[in-house]
């Protein structure tokens, strides 16, 4: 019995431990030394949100010592709880260069960690009240509900008027700053990956009751579009709909297929697109080359890629809050800095085949082995689209050459928050330095693209790492029926065999 007991007692113990470490207050001293060697390098040594890496990062670190916090679940005017805050520091915030630390800091490390940034609020936290968010009247997602908030969302709430008629964040009419004069852009609701506190119909709820602080993100439980609870949880339930997983990253999808096609695509809107299936590629800031960037708008494209006897397509698509096109005020206005560049983007390819797995240097090749770079560029308003084809051997060393001669021709479409770029281009052709596409090679492909209204232009662009395009041989009708053809025929010889034999044997 006594050995029971003294099983039991630590058993008990361990039981409890999470809900002992949060009820105890974290250690504001260790937390200080937590923070001095994990926080302060974005978030500054005294919480200014100034650290040395403040620079390099969007949107910017939070300033602790303002003791503005977006993402809670306490009313309007309340500061974050313990937990809200823990929450925060444990998941990260996606879509920003804030870690999760789950894995980097124990919990009685977050907690301490909680009490130091408390202080660095300089007494702000003392005089808040915590009144939590009543989630009780919660209405569970249906049709219904999904309609009803749909309504809230286009016209009561006036959500479209910021996040876009489909939500991709695309509405803006002005340039928006958050209180401290930085600029901040309407969440694209479709990248629920982006989304810094959950994508859950509960945590919507709870950004639409308590708004997102310090941005133009209101709050719906005052003013003149106050909603009732239950159309919260309507809208709530309408933007979580949203999400549109096709623009996702899935890990380890390293080749974009080009399919052979009975019928080419004629044009963007071709339905013949539809079946084609796509690679979501992810943009990355082009920080190798001068001028390097850090700050870029765009996060994926999708691709897809289909060929037939003389000709390949790639059909592009990618979000973009801005269609940026060169001379177009109305965007010029949501500019950077009001200059307007038109966004574009460009496909790299090597100038011929590879015959190992290896690759051209991805900033503009090399010397060896040589680029072309597919390109389009949104052009402007009196002159639509600019289709290219540049050389490149190494940066800085890069030659436009006239597209007609290798019959490419590049067309556009943006609607809704959305780019779709067509490019088209012979298969083979006599010029020395295109690289001439074969059936059944691996060859490196990777992209390069421009968001125009964020001040993107020459060397300060996103790029993707190499991917490999494999223009998939043109089977179906030999090679992949002819292997199910002998495979029929000897099921049924096995199968007479196996008959014959039995008949042999009664
Ligand atoms: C690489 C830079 C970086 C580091 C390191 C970093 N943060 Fe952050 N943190 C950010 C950025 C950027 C934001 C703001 C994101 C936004 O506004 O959407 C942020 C926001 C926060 C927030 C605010 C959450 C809210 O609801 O508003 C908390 C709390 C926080 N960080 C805590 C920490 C702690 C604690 C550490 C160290 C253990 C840390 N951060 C380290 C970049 C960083
Ligand atoms: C005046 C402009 C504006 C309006 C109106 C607006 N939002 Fe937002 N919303 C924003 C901005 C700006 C952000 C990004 C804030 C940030 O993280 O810095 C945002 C962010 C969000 C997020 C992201 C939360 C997260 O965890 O990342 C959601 C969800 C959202 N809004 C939903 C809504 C819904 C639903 C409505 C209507 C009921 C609405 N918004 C109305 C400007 C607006």
């Amino acid at each position: 019995m006594k050995k029971l007991i003294f099983l039991f007692i630590p058993a008990l113990c361990l039981a409890y431990l999470p809900s002992v470490v949060h009820g105890a207050a974290g250690n504001a001293e260790n937390g200080k030394k937590v923070y001095e060697k994990r926080c302060w390098w974005c978030h500054g040594e005294k919480g200014e949100g100034n650290g040395p890496a403040a620079a390099f990062v969007n949107p910017p670190p939070r300033s602790f010592a303002d003791a503005v916090y977006k993402f809670k679940t306490t009313q309007v005017d309340n500061l974050p709880t313990d937990d809200d805050l823990f929450r925060m520091i444990s998941n990260g915030m996606p879509g920003t260069s804030m870690p999760a630390w789950a894995d980097m800091l124990n919990e009685a490390e977050r907690w301490d960690v909680i009490a130091h940034i408390k202080k660095l609020g300089q007494g702000a936290f003392e005089e808040s009240k915590f009144d939590p968010v009543d989630y009780s009247g919660e209405v569970a997602s249906s049709p219904d509900s999904i309609a009803k908030g749909k309504e809230i969302f286009q016209k009561k709430a006036g959500c479209n008027e910021c996040h876009g008629e489909e939500g991709r964040g695309d509405g803006i009419k002005a340039m928006k700053d958050d209180i401290f004069g930085k600029r901040v852009w309407p969440r694209n609701l479709t990248q629920q990956w982006t989304f810094r506190a959950g994508s859950t119909p509960k945590d919507i709820y709870a950004r639409v009751t308590t708004g997102i602080p310090g941005t133009p993100m209101p709050s719906f439980t005052k003013g003149n579009k106050t909603l009732t609870n239950e159309e919260r949880w309507h809208v709530a339930n309408y933007a979580a709909s949203l999400g549109d997983a096709r623009k996702m990253l899935k890990e380890g999808e390293k080749v974009v297929k080009a399919v052979f096609a009975g019928q080419f695509p004629t044009e963007i809107n071709d339905p013949k697109w539809n079946a084609v299936e796509g690679r979501v590629l992810p943009l990355i800031p082009q920080i190798i080359a001068q001028e390097r960037f850090f700050t870029p708008t765009n996060t994926t494209v999708l691709v897809k890629s289909v060929f037939d006897k003389n000709k390949i397509a790639f059909l592009l698509e990618w979000d973009d809050r801005t269609g940026s096109v060169a001379g177009d005020e109305a965007v010029e206005k949501l500019s950077e800095g009001g200059e307007l560049n038109p966004d574009a983007i460009g496909i790299q390819l090597p100038q011929t085949i590879p015959t190992s797995m290896q690759k051209p240097y991805f900033g503009h090749g090399d010397k060896e082995m040589g680029v072309n770079m597919l390109y389009w560029n949104a052009g402007s308003k009196d002159k639509k689209d600019k289709a290219a084809i540049y050389d490149a051997g190494g940066v800085g060393n890069k030659t436009e050459r006239p597209s007609d001669k290798s019959g490419f021709t590049a067309t556009s479409q943006y609607e809704k928050g959305v780019w779709k770029v067509m490019m088209v281009r012979d298969l083979k052709t006599s010029e020395k330095t295109d690289l001439q596409f074969e059936e059944g090679k691996f060859i490196p492909l990777a992209l390069a693209n421009w968001d125009g209204s964020n001040l993107e232009k020459g060397s300060k662009h996103t790029i993707t790492t190499w991917y490999w395009l494999l223009l998939e041989p043109a089977v179906g009708n030999e090679i992949y029926t002819y292997p199910g053809a002998v495979a029929f025929i000897l099921v049924i010889a096995q199968f007479l065999f196996a008959r014959s034999q039995r008949r042999n044997f009664s």
